[in-house]
Order: C-alpha cells, then structure tokens, then sequence
C-alpha cells in the first residue's frame, strides 16, 4: 500500500526529489516500493535489526541513526506518534535550509494527526492521499520552530517509571510490562550459569533476573536498536552483554544453560504468532540439553503446539486471566523442532 503511494507522489511530482544530493529514508522497511528513488544517493535509517540487515542485502547504504546533512529527508512513520514527531524533527535537522522533508504514514499509524501537528508548526506544501494513508512534504526553513524542539525532546530517551531509561515507541515504554513481572515473579531462585533474554526490551526481565547472583553472564538479545540502547543505560552489571540480533534466526557460539523470553506479538499493527513461535525454536537451538526455558505468553496465543515439538518437557507453571508462563526442558532434536523461519 505505501508503496503505491510512494511511486506516485514521485512520479506526479508531489515529492519532488532534489537532482543531487543525500536522501534520507527514516524508518525505511523492506516493505516500501524503493523503486523510484536513486539508490545510490539513498541513506537508510533503521534500528530494527531484521529491517536493516534486509535493506543492507539490497546493497543500500544502511545506518541505525542519522548521518546529515541530507539533500532531503523522507519520514516513514511508526506506530507511535511521539516518535515519528521526534524522527520529523530530526530530519528537520538534518535537512539543509529550503530541503524537502517528506512524510508518509498509514492511516492507522496516525497520519491525519501527524499532518495536523506538522501544520500547526510549519507549512506543508502538498498532500497526497491514497492506499489508506497520506504523504506530505515540508520545507526545512531556515530557523526551526520552538515546536519542533519540543518534539524532539518528547522523543528522546529519559527515565520513567521506576527510574528505569525507555523512550516512546519502545516495548512498554510506560513501565514493566505485567507480563514481564509475572515471568520474573516466577524464575527460579536456582537458575544459573549463561542465560540469554530473547527481545530483552529495555531491560526489565534482565534487570531482575540480574538479583540471582549464580548467574554468571546474561545476554540481552534485541533487535530494536533503541530498545537495546536503553537497556544498556539500565544495567551497568558486568555480566550483562547487548547483542543486536534477530532473535528469530540468531545462534550463538556456545550453547546456554537457561533462555528467558517474553516474545512479541506483534508485526508492525498485526498480531503474529510467528515470532513467538521461533523464538521458541531458537530458545530450543541455544540450550543446552539439560538447559530450561521460560517464557510468558498472552494466554490466547498458540504457543503450547510449537513448544511441545521443540522440547520433550514443557509444563505451565502459572496462569492468570491474562497470560501464561511457560517452563521447558529437554529440547527436541533439530528435526522434531518444526520449522526455522528463513
Ligand atoms: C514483548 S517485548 C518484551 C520486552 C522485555 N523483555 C520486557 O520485559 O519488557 C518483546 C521484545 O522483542 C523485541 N523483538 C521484536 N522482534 C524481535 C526479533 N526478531 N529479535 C529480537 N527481538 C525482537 C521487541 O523490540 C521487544 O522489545
């Protein structure tokens, strides 16, 4: 859909590309139709791991921030609004005085709000409307609005609940995820040794699984680049290590004595099992055969299946109206564990 939209307002003219120069694609996806812009003059701006190292097979020039000043500046939005405000300010500054910064954004990401706040701050030139979202496009003027600051402040990363370091548009940047204080509520007193949390988030399962002093290393595999970034600012313990990886296909060197996890559920907008499902086939892959697994899950998500293929011992420990937690042992061999996600 965005990529119909893209194409077109190239090609009518409504995102008017300058002759020369960079072009920034903030929060470019796989997804988008990249087929009308240079790509040798294209910069890409990703934190998501599985994003990037996509976008980086195609041969594009990939980069998890921003490296200016850019001719022009296309913003793909998120989900949250606060950070694709944020992104539209940092491609403000970024952009050279009287430089096009565009923005594209589905309906459901919250386009029509975005227009209205770029409005009210500076003018938008043309709008396109089509395939269930908008694309509009800003000059960069010479002196940034008040406004505009105050976006990218929104955006930035600070201390919230519990003191614990997050920034808009990350997993639970409100606070602990309930799910999450469930599963680390449950964790064994006895776990220890090398233990690694898949989709780490900020850090709040790591964060209390770090009180077991028998844990001797605990890697926190994340593929947001901004949510690892923010668990780097909450634990400072040694034995903590960041490793931006796509939890769905990563395999470490050495094998672990325990995996935790509370998975995510979500594709962008959409509800996808499918991640959960092979960060259970990878929580099998990286253990050790005496090694356990411990994962919380929406209760309504169809996990029991996949964890039983993947190890010979699966057990609910707790259930709430709202969630499951899960513990397994004994992973299958790699031939009973269903299918690696490609
Ligand atoms: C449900 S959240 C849990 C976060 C954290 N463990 C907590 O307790 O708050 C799932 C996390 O997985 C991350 N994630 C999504 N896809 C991923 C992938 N392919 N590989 C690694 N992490 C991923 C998300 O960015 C998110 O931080």
């Amino acid at each position: 859909m965005a990529a119909s939209r893209l194409t077109l307002a190239v090609e009518t003219g409504a995102l008017p590309l300058p002759a020369q120069g960079r072009i920034g694609l903030f929060r470019a996806r796989p997804d988008h139709d990249l087929s009308a812009f240079p790509a040798e003059r294209l910069h890409i701006v990703q934190g998501f791991c599985p994003h990037y190292r996509s976008l980086a097979a195609q041969g594009l020039d990939c980069s998890v921030a921003p490296e200016g000043p850019y001719a022009a500046v296309l913003v793909a939005a998120t989900r949250s609004k606060e950070e694709t405000l944020g992104l539209i300010a940092e491609a403000l500054a970024e952009t050279q005085p009287g430089g096009l910064v565009a923005v594209d954004a589905q309906k459901t990401e919250g386009a029509e709000a975005l227009l209205k706040a770029c409005k009210r701050a500076l003018d938008v030139e043309d709008v396109i409307s089509k395939a269930h979202g908008k694309l509009f496009t800003l000059r960069r003027p010479e002196t940034l609005p008040e406004t505009v600051a105050g976006w990218a402040k929104a955006a930035a990363a600070r201390p919230g609940a519990g003191g614990f370091v997050t920034r808009p548009g990350i997993f639970s940047s409100d606070g602990a995820d309930p799910g999450s204080v469930l599963l680390a509520d449950h964790l064994p007193d006895a776990l220890k040794g090398r233990v690694a949390d898949l989709g780490a988030g900020w850090g709040y399962l790591s964060h209390r699984l770090l009180a077991l002093e028998a844990v001797t290393q605990l890697d926190l595999v994340e593929a947001e680049h901004a949510a690892l970034e923010s668990a780097r600012a909450n634990i400072t313990d040694p034995r903590a290590h960041f490793l931006w990886e796509d939890a769905t296909s990563w395999r470490p060197g050495a094998v672990y004595d325990a995996v935790i996890s509370n998975p995510p559920f979500h594709t962008g907008r959409a509800a996808d099992a499918s991640l959960g499902q092979a960060f259970i086939r990878t929580a099998a892959a990286i253990l050790k055969p005496g090694g356990q697994f411990w994962m919380v899950a929406n209760r309504q998500l169809p996990y029991e299946r996949t964890l039983e293929a993947a190890f010979r011992e699966v057990e609910t420990v707790a259930e709430t109206p709202a969630y499951k937690i899960f513990r397994a042992a004994r992973p299958a061999p790699p031939s009973k564990r269903g299918a690696r996600p490609t």
